[in-house]
């Protein structure tokens, strides 16, 4: 079993080695955001900062160049006043001990350290326009940086890559010990989908199975939710960002839940749909057949040397068929997926990149096409059916339902490792978590 212990320095050198010495990366790590009037959001880190050093703090910069200090952090200094409120701070001597910075600073002596950092710097990788206060402090700095150069005769950035170009695609493919805990995230979370399906029952309330879930990943190790759960019983199920959570649920409801455990940061991502009395009617079961077959169609393209849209592809051939079959549309397959129609009922895609963050960093395109799977990525499956509640042109007993199931799957040499196949999903084993 490998270990799960995430070695923050290998990245950083996978990075490094990747660098020319005329280049360096820049990044920034979040401020504290408030919820309303004084109260904070409980903080959590930029994930590209924590994959390259582990840091869980706010108001942090990274800077990383091929050299003799190629690790510099500029973070919170150490303030007892401050600590003694909102908790303990690395400090620049705890960066340079724990986090192994060859150099730290205060994060208030950025514009006063920065120029100097990036003499002979030519291409940087930086990730514009996502604060601009900060984008203003690297532009001051690099005309300070210039002026600079006419003593120094210093190179100075004049070419910026997108973080995406290097350290997405690192942080793309993931290594043993993302995977095993990936795999946490993964157990933690069909813990809390069995316990929902098992305690839902027709007269409760959506509350009572969001609380159920957070409590059930929380009192097993998790953070908590990688990002809000989705607990949607009957119509609810068609509006597909619901986080509402705390409608009351009725006999001959299904209900779909979106919950994924958050492990060291790194989150799971699985929807589930269930009865809420513990079985299926007919035209329940025949809907979620047909999303479960897409499902089946879509996980079988994860296969390394696919390209990505294959996954898509292969679950819009089954759910058009579906809606089809089911009278939701008419004509044939192909003509259906030329005009689109069938996206009134499928409107989202199959799939996206899951790790850090739910949806994860790394292109989808490379060489003007749909990149090719390979191993170590993880992606989602979701395939999902759709019918409005007030959508005239559908069979009157179909109005209403919405399901969609997704799991998490690992791209290997062997074919693909669903991370999340212990989380019941045929009917007979939906019905049995739901029954027990
Ligand atoms: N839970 C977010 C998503 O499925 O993409
Ligand atoms: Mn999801
Ligand atoms: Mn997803």
């Amino acid at each position: 079993m490998s270990s799960s212990v995430i070695d923050f320095s290998a990245h950083r050198a996978s990075v490094l080695t990747r660098l020319a010495n005329d280049e360096a990366m820049l990044l920034f790590g979040g401020p504290h955001h408030h919820r309303n009037a004084d109260c904070e959001y409980k903080y959590r880190p930029h994930s590209d900062i924590f994959w390259l050093s582990g840091w869980r703090q706010p108001e942090i910069a990274l800077f990383l160049r091929p050299g003799e200090k190629p690790f510099v952090i500029f973070c919170q200094e150490k303030d007892e006043k401050m600590e003694m409120w909102t908790g303990y701070r690395p400090g620049t001597q705890g960066a340079i001990s724990d986090f192994d910075a060859n150099d730290a600073h205060p994060y208030d002596t950025l514009s006063e350290k920065l120029p100097a950092l990036l003499q002979g710097v030519s291409t940087l990788h930086y990730n514009f326009g996502m604060d601009p206060d900060l984008d203003g402090v690297l532009m001051a700095s690099i005309a300070k940086s210039q002026r600079l150069s006419r003593e120094s005769f210093a190179a100075t950035p004049e070419t910026f890559r997108s973080p995406s170009w290097l350290l997405h695609e690192l942080r793309l493919i993931k290594n043993s010990a993302e995977i095993a805990t990936m795999r946490k995230a993964a157990a933690i979370t069909a813990k809390a989908h069995i316990a929902a399906m098992g305690a839902a029952e027709p007269g409760g309330n959506e509350r009572q199975l969001d609380v159920l879930i957070d409590y059930t990943m929380r009192n097993n190790g998790a953070i908590g939710s990688g990002y809000t759960n989705i607990v949607a019983a009957g119509t609810n199920a068609t509006t597909l960002h619901y986080i509402d959570n705390d409608q009351p649920i009725d006999d001959g409801d299904l209900i779909l839940i979106d919950a994924g455990a958050e492990v060291g940061y790194y989150t799971a991502d699985v929807t589930r749909t269930f009865p809420a009395n513990g079985k299926f009617s007919p035209l329940q079961r025949d809907a979620y057949n047909w999303v479960l077959k897409a499902m089946e169609a879509s996980i079988a393209a994860c296969t390394v040397g696919t390209p990505y849209t294959e996954i898509h592809a292969a679950s819009v051939t089954v759910l058009t068929e579906a809606m089809i079959a089911l009278g939701l549309l008419t004509g044939s397959i192909e003509d259906r997926i030329a005009d689109k129609a069938y996206k009134k009922y499928f409107p989202h895609g199959t799939s996206h990149w899951l790790g850090l963050d739910v949806h994860d960093v790394g292109t989808y395109v490379r060489d003007n096409a749909s990149r090719l799977l390979m191993a170590g990525m993880v992606l989602t499956v979701e395939p999902g059916l759709y019918i409005p509640i007030d959508d005239e042109t559908a069979p009157e007993e179909l109005r209403g339902l919405g399901i969609r199931i997704e799991d998490d799957i690992l791209i290997t040499e062997n074919g693909p490792d669903n991370l999340t196949i212990a989380i019941p999903k045929s009917v007979a084993a939906v019905e049995a978590a739901c029954q027990s």
